[in-house]
């Protein structure tokens, strides 16, 4: 698997010479423009595949994911972007059973089937089965006999909510077998769902031969699969996410317990991905959990961190070095390399290997995607355009008359200062110079019109260049290399 420096300097060569690129300079997004080549397409309407390679055979339908950072993705974002056709990483900054939770949140989120569905003993209060219903965000329980795991009753919503006495028992209070309409597990998806709506019922526990719970089929969920065609599903039908792990930490056994929870991919994420330190941890990841786990690492500049990363078995590299809205990296320490071409680099390194490269950084507007992944990269991740929306952690802040939400660097001072529990004193020894800042945004609503205006872009870029697939863009996009007079001419002006 091994590239010469020959080898890596005539593949990066060739990519650049092909997308119309110099090596001369470091180029960013504002640097360059994209050829119109001669379309056959009618409409931009028309293009329908936007379809991007996340690692293996992960494809997403919208090739974008929600950053790794602590004000972007826990589960209501990961849950958002993969109904819409992407993936979020829910951040690395969370203890090991915040992180397996907010990955069990995404997976029980509008399944066809709901495997392992929450269950409880009838001598559950109502007490705690309330607590155990906010904590997931569900409205009913299944209850099932403590020592033979049988069905026994369903606690739903109307058998609780006029109900005072928070000590009363869910076995008295639910509504009970028979009388319960189940199916069988493993019976005909669509012969159940015909049962939901044959019977007027909300919920269908799927039952084994011996009356056990083995899963639940729900009315919501079923309409959510319908209403979110382009979602990002597994072969459960349940929708796509990853987490991240830092590799300062106890990285196996974080990846250990976020595996049991389902996790899709697990991304190894830090600063200087080109390390040694960098490198043993995916080779210990990939030691201990097999070929077949997606693991993505980052973040990495060049063509040498890139193929660094490969070898040590990563399925896809992260690539950006300070090009982040909220980083200084740049700044402080003066390394780093300019997006678009950090890029190329990197993705004519991958694709030697079939290994894709996801963006990481920088887009503020639709044709910044567009340009990331026509130098090369499968799929972009977004932090700061994603910010403040609604599916953001943290709360909205009032200032005067505006309504704001904190987007902050993952290696900003604040956000040193929340994840270390270190004495004052230690705190002077041990922090980092700030390599990112913080900045408080204006609340946006939901993120859906954002991804949605985002793929606009790319759809219609597509169709400039004539190519009906991601994969066949990303071939034949070229660039030429712009003034900033040239820049500026493409911005409104004048008017
Ligand atoms: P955007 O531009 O979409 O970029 O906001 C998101 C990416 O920025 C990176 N990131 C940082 N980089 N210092 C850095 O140098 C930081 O504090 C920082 N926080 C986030 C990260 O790669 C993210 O995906």
């Amino acid at each position: 698997m091994v590239l010469t420096p020959e080898e890596i300097y005539q593949a990066v060569d060739l990519h650049f010479k092909k997308k119309g690129l110099s090596q001369d300079s470091a180029l960013t997004f504002d640097d360059v423009a994209l050829l119109d080549l001669y379309s056959r397409i009618p409409s931009r309407s028309d293009i329908k595949n936007t379809t991007g390679r996340l690692a293996k055979n992960i494809f997403l339908n919208t090739p974008i994911i929600s950053a790794n950072m602590d004000t972007i993705t826990e589960s209501r974002m990961a849950i958002a972007m993969a109904r819409l056709g992407g993936l979020g990483f829910i951040h690395q900054f969370l203890p090991i059973e915040n992180k397996k939770k907010e990955v069990e949140l995404v997976k029980r989120a509008d399944s066809a089937i709901i495997e392992r569905p929450l269950v409880v003993p009838p001598d559950t209060t109502l007490k705690e089965a309330r607590k155990l219903m906010a904590s997931y965000g569900i409205s009913s329980l299944l209850v099932v006999d403590e020592n033979t795991e049988v069905l026994i009753g369903i606690l739903s919503h109307r058998d609780y909510q006029f109900e005072k006495e928070e000590d009363k028992k869910v076995g008295d209070l639910m509504t009970k077998k028979p009388g319960l309409i189940t199916a069988r597990w493993g019976s005909n998806l669509k012969m159940a769902q015909e049962l939901l709506l044959q019977h007027k019922i909300e919920k269908l526990p799927l039952l084994d031969k011996k009356g056990r719970v083995r899963g639940l089929i729900t009315t919501k969920d079923l309409e959510k699969t319908i209403k979110y065609p382009n979602a990002s599903r597994d072969q459960k039908g349940r929708l796509l996410v990853g987490a991240a792990v830092g590799i300062n930490s106890d990285f196996l056994g974080e990846a250990e317990e976020l595996l049991k929870a389902d996790t899709d991919v697990i991304l190894v994420d830090t600063a200087r991905g080109n390390s040694e330190r960098m490198v043993s941890a995916i080779r210990a990841i990939r030691e201990k959990f097999g070929n077949e786990l997606p693991i993505a690492a980052g973040n990495v500049a060049t063509a040498e961190g890139t193929l660094k990363l490969i070898e040590a078995g990563s399925d896809c590299v992260k690539v950006g070095i300070g090009p982040g809205a909220a980083c200084v990296t740049r700044l402080m320490t003066g390394v780093g390399v300019p997006q678009l071409t950090a890029i190329a680099q990197c993705s004519a390194v991958a694709s030697k290997f079939y290994i894709p490269v996801i963006g990481d950084g920088g887009i503020r507007y639709p044709g910044d995607l567009v340009k990331a992944l026509a130098a090369g990269a499968d799929t972009v991740m977004i932090g700061r355009l994603l910010s403040a929306t609604e599916e953001t952690p943290g709360s909205v802040i009032t200032k005067g008359d505006k309504r704001l939400k904190v987007y902050r660097g993952s290696a900003s001072y604040e956000s040193q200062l929340i994840r270390s529990d270190w004495s004052d004193e230690d705190r002077e020894k041990n922090f980092r110079v700030p390599e990112g800042e913080l900045v408080e945004v204006e609340y946006r609503g939901e993120a859906a019109p954002i991804i949605n205006k985002l793929i606009g872009g790319l759809r219609s870029a597509m169709s400039y260049v004539g190519t009906w697939t991601l994969e066949e863009f990303r071939m034949k996009a070229r660039f030429v290399t712009q003034t900033r007079a040239g820049f500026e001419e493409g911005k409104s002006h004048d008017i």
